[in-house]
């Protein structure tokens, strides 16, 4: 099994910086996701670990070695796309065989493993069958075999499932999952679907614009996002941001519908830590709540919109000209139109600069 250790790593095509000076260590047996929107650079990553595409600067390892000149061949990484890429013609034997076949491995051992294998993976019954005869889960499922039969070192799935139905995704989720403990093996995950991201890795990085934005578990990235971006991007619906002025004198921050009184020990920090007098207030929906009775902090909003989403609802909210959305219990009642008072869970908020949009607490 192996480490893999990202350092100062840049990729340019042309104009474009596809990463930019990524630093970035996977454990061994770690399930590592690259989460980012479309085009911030997940897949050249990826490519660049497996030897596939030259970093333009910068130097991979494996454990203690340096593998830059090493090519894909002797990486011993195995890679699965989001095209399955299966051969037509073979049989899900052949399919499964084949990266074997190319080693020379013995007739003998080839059916032992393919069909240990097959077994693990539930596709026994389906060896004889062309791709073409296969659902896509199916499909799903010989790829990974294909990629699991040599015993790499190091799996390395790009938006593996995106081509699935949305319920087949969900289950296919935990049988990666599965699978990857079960085998130990250190993986780096690519999509863009944060759902997937939380729900099956050990630790998350963040890229946007080939920029790592943030590295670590699921529930740090979620409760202690380092920045505007990262707290944007992660939880559905997003975070709420309030751009205001710290009001020194007056104790209060100035978010022009509405002000907001910090305890002491918060202001102090934000009039500290603050670049400028700008700080962007951060509430994601579930901490924000309806006040039964104005307060000193109360935001006066007018109800928009309910969306009933199953066990809880999405309580959409005009506060000035900015838009607004709480989680409120699915019994809430509202009528549209109606003026309400909310507020924030003090010590669920987060503030970030309002110029670096950088993380202050
Ligand atoms: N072979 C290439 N030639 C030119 N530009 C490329 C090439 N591969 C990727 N890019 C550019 O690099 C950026 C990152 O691409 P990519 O790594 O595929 O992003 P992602 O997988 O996150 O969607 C994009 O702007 C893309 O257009
Ligand atoms: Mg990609």
């Amino acid at each position: 099994m192996v480490r893999i250790t990202l350092e100062n790593i840049t990729k340019t095509f042309g104009p474009v910086k596809a990463v930019q000076n990524l630093n970035l260590k996977v454990e061994d047996k770690e399930f590592l996701t690259l989460l980012g929107p479309s085009g911030c650079g997940k897949t050249t990553t990826l490519r660049i670990i497996a030897g596939l595409e030259r970093q333009t600067e910068g130097n991979v390892y494996f454990d203690d070695v340096l593998v830059n000149d090493l090519p894909p061949k002797d990486r011993n990484v195995a890679m699965v796309f989001q095209t399955y890429a299966l051969y037509p013609h073979m049989t899900v034997y052949d399919n499964i065989a084949f990266p074997l076949r190319i080693k020379k491995v013995s007739k003998d051992e080839i059916d032992k493993r393919v069909k240990s294998i097959a077994e693990m993976l539930q596709i026994r019954d389906l060896l004889n069958r062309k791709p073409h005869e296969l659902s896509g889960g199916q499909q799903q499922r010989v790829a990974l075999g294909r990629a699991i039969v040599r015993n790499p070192k190091v799996f390395l799935l790009d938006e593996p499932l995106s081509n699935l139905d949305a319920k087949l995704r969900v289950y296919m989720r935990a049988e990666l999952k599965n699978l990857q403990r079960k085998l130990g093996v250190t993986t780096i995950y690519v999509t863009h679907d944060q759902v997937e991201a939380m729900s099956m890795s050990d630790r998350v990085a963040i890229l946007m614009s080939g920029i790592l934005q943030q590295v670590g578990t699921p529930s740090e990235i979620y409760d202690n996002p380092a920045n505007v971006n990262v707290g944007g991007f992660i939880g559905n619906p997003p975070m709420n941001f309030f751009k205001g002025s710290i009001r020194e004198d007056e104790g209060l921050i100035d978010f022009g519908d509405f002000t907001y009184t910090p305890k002491p020990e918060i202001f102090e920090i934000l009039v500290r830590e603050a670049k400028g007098s700008e700080v962007i207030l951060g509430a994601r929906p579930e901490h924000m709540i309806v006040l039964e009775e104005k307060d000193k902090n109360a935001i006066e909003g007018k109800i928009y919109l309910l969306e009933i989403i199953g066990e809880s609802a999405i309580l959409d909210l005009t506060i000035g000209d900015n838009m607004v959305k709480m989680r409120v219990p699915s019994s809430f009642k509202a009528e549209i139109g109606e003026k309400v008072y909310v507020g924030f869970q003090e010590d669920k908020i987060h503030f970030f600069d309002g110029k670096t949009e950088k993380v202050i607490i």
